[in-house]
């Protein structure tokens, strides 16, 4: 008998993880950081019942700083692997603290699936997952049919699912998932690709992409029409 291998959406990077980084989070992950070791009580959490968005894979978290700041009345938990990132986050945090956010530093796949309830999630980006471009690796791509079932499931009625690539056959692989994906067709989803949100900003990823002469791919997908 083989134990099946979890294909995972990333591998750890082995960036510069600076000491700065590691005290914020040291000091900070009591106040910051979720524990998944049970279900998450989002209105325990930030003591209130704003709605939540949700980022995954929020690399240095400069974006998810930046809608939470500008946003008080709408609480977000953003997911990230990467611990160096998350320091970065964090030494923001130190600086300009916030209430109404929370991160998770495990693996977004499994923590949206089995530690958020149903029907819970008011917005969702994705932005600029790693790519996986060559063929062999395409199964480690964050939007799989998996992944789509279990967004489907912890996004409210009318909630919105952002996605944004700077990788063209990336963009499509999604249209194609999620427009043939059965639980999103029951939920009768509608797709728009447009120009990026101004409640976002461009992202360190998207800079770079654009420093390739990559174009970038906004979509954004709407569950509507839950019956
Ligand atoms: C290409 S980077 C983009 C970072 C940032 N969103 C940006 O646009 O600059 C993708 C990030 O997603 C994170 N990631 C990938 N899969 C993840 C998962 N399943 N759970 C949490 N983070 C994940 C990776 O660690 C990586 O930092």
């Amino acid at each position: 008998l083989t134990l099946k291998k979890e294909i995972l959406s990333y591998v750890i990077r082995q960036g510069r993880f600076s000491d700065a980084q590691k005290k914020a989070i040291t000091e900070l992950w009591d106040i910051y950081g979720l524990k998944t070791n049970k279900k998450i009580k989002i209105k325990n959490i930030f003591q209130n019942k704003n709605p939540l968005w949700v980022e995954i894979g929020f690399g240095n978290g400069e974006n998810l700083f930046f809608m939470a700041k500008n946003n008080p009345d709408i609480n977000f938990i953003g997911f990230e692997v990467y611990l160096p990132g998350v320091g970065v986050l964090l030494q923001q945090l130190k600086k300009q603290p916030l209430q109404n956010i929370k991160i998770i530093k495990e693996n977004a796949a499994q923590v949206l699936k089995d530690n958020f309830k149903d029907n819970s999630v008011d917005k969702l980006l994705l932005l600029f997952p790693d790519p996986w471009h060559k063929k062999r690796h395409r199964k480690r791509r964050f939007v799989n049919k998996h992944n789509i079932n279990t967004i489907a499931n912890k996004l409210k009625p009318v909630a919105h699912w952002h996605i944004a690539t700077d990788w063209q056959d990336y963009n499509e692989h999604c249209l194609q998932l999620l427009k043939t994906d059965i639980r999103w067709q029951q939920i009768n989803s509608s797709c728009k690709i447009h120009d990026k949100p101004s409640y976002r900003l461009e992202t360190k990823f998207e800079k770079r992409g654009k420093r390739l002469g990559h174009k970038i791919f906004n979509l954004t997908f709407e569950l509507k029409n839950l019956i």
